[in-house]
C-alpha cells in the first residue's frame, strides 16, 4: 500500500495533516540528520491524532491491520521497547519480540541472518535496538524490510529525538529560536546524537554542556562541518543554563565508558547535577525533560525530577504517539 495515497484516518473520522504525506519520502528511520524540518512537523501532526487514540478507553485502530512488526532489542531498555510494542498494537499490528538471549544470535547466527529470517516470516517493519552504532544502517543495506532504529552503541537515536521536540513544542509552541540545554555524558549519548539533527530541523538553540572529557573528540570540528552552527558547546552549568527555555540531564552511561572520564561523582554532582538552585538560573518555568533511566542524585534531583516544571513522565506517554506516528508513516496507513 502506498503511503502517499493515504489520508490519515484514526480517530474515528478522516483528517487530513495540513502537511502533505506526500512529503514523506523515508523507508527507515535510522536517524534524523536527513530530516526536513517539514517531515519533523508532518510526524507531530500525526502524532496529534495518535494522542487522541490513546486518550481513549479503548485504544485501538485498525490502521496497520494485517502488518507486522518486529521489536529486535540486543540491549536493555524499558521505555523505547514497550513503547514501540504498545504503539504497534494500539494500531492493530501483528508483533513479534525478539531479544539476543532468545533469538538465534546466542547460538552464533548472524545479525544480518536473524533480520533476515524476520523478512523471509513476512515481517513489515524491524524496530532495532543494538550495541555497535551503525549496525541499524547494515540492516538497512542488507534488507528490503523497513528498519527504525530504536538506538545504535553511541550514535542515534531517532524516535527519542523526536518525542522530545514534541513534548517540547506541545508546551512552547513554535520551537524556532528556543533555548534548550543538553547537560552531561553527550560522548555516550545516542539520544544528544539524534537531538543535534532534530533541533536543526527545528530551529531549535542547542547548547551542549558537559565537562571536557564527556565530549566527543572533535566536536568543534564535526559541528563546523555539518552547518551546526545552531549548537554551542558550554562547560560551565552555571553559565550555559542562563535564559533556557528547557534543560536535559543525561545519565552517565557506566556501561560505556572508560575509567576516568570523572574525576569523582561527588564532583561531578556538584558541578553537573540540576538542582532547584541551577533551575531557577534559567527562564522561569524553564521545561525539565530526562530520557530516563535517571539516575536521581546524580544528574537530576529528585526535587527537579519531581517538579512542576518537569515533563519527564509526559515524554512516556508522548513517545507512544510519536511511535505510533513513525509506525503509520512507515509501515503504511489504511484508507478507513
Ligand atoms: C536512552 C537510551 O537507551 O539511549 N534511554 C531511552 O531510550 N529512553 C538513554 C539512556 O540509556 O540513558
Amino acid at each position: 500500500m502506498n503511503v502517499n495515497e493515504t489520508k490519515l484516518s484514526v480517530s474515528g473520522h478522516e483528517s487530513f495533516p495540513s502537511l502533505s504525506i506526500e512529503l514523506w519520502q523515508h523507508r527507515h528511520v535510522l536517524d534524523l540528520d536527513d530530516f526536513s524540518c517539514d517531515e519533523v512537523n508532518l510526524v507531530f501532526e500525526i502524532a496529534d491524532a495518535m494522542s487522541e487514540v490513546i486518550s481513549r478507553d479503548v485504544k485501538k485502530v485498525p490502521t496497520l491491520r494485517g502488518k507486522t512488526i518486529a521489536t529486535m532489542f540486543f540491549e536493555p531498555s524499558t521505555r523505547t521497547r514497550s513503547s514501540f510494542e504498545l504503539a504497534a498494537k494500539y494500531l492493530s499490528a501483528d508483533t513479534v519480540s525478539l531479544d539476543s538471549i532468545k533469538s538465534s544470535v546466542a547460538k552464533g547466527e548472524s545479525l544480518i541472518d536473524s533480520l533476515r529470517t524476520l523478512q523471509a516470516l513476512g515481517v513489515d517493519t524491524i524496530v532495532m535496538r543494538h550495541p555497535c552504532s551503525g549496525a541499524p544502517y547494515i540492516a538497512a543495506q542488507n534488507l528490503e524490510t523497513s528498519i527504525i532504529n530504536a538506538g545504535d552503541g553511541c550514535h542515534a537515536h531517532p524516535s527519542q529525538g523526536l518525542l522530545d521536540m514534541y513534548t517540547l513544542r506541545r508546551h512552547l509552541g513554535d520551537l524556532n529560536g528556543r533555548k534548550v540545554v543538553i547537560v552531561g555524558d553527550i560522548t555516550h549519548s545516542r539520544v544528544a546524537g539524534s537531538n543535534i539533527w532534530a533541533t536543526k530541523a527545528l530551529g531549535v538553540k542547542l547548547t551542549l554542556c558537559a565537562p571536557p572529557t564527556l565530549l566527543p573528540h572533535g566536536l568543534h570540528a564535526m559541528l563546523k562541518k555539518c552547518s551546526l552552527d545552531h549548537v554551542t558547546v558550554e562547560h560551565d552549568l552555571d553559565v550555559a543554563i542562563r535564559d533556557a527555555d528547557a534543560v536535559m540531564p543525561l545519565r552517565l552511561q557506566k556501561e560505556r565508558q572508560q575509567s576516568g572520564l570523572i574525576s569523582s561523582i561527588r564532583e561531578y554532582i556538584q558541578l553537573y547535577q540540576l538542582t532547584p538552585q541551577r533551575l531557577s538560573l534559567a527562564k522561569p518555568g524553564a521545561i525539565v525533560m530526562h530520557p530516563g533511566p535517571m539516575n536521581e542524585g546524580i544528574e537530576i534531583s529528585h526535587e527537579v525530577a519531581y517538579s512542576s516544571q518537569s515533563l519527564i513522565e509526559e515524554q512516556v506517554t508522548n513517545g507512544v504517539a510519536v511511535r505510533m506516528a513513525l509506525l503509520y508513516l512507515i509501515t503504511g496507513g489504511k484508507i478507513r
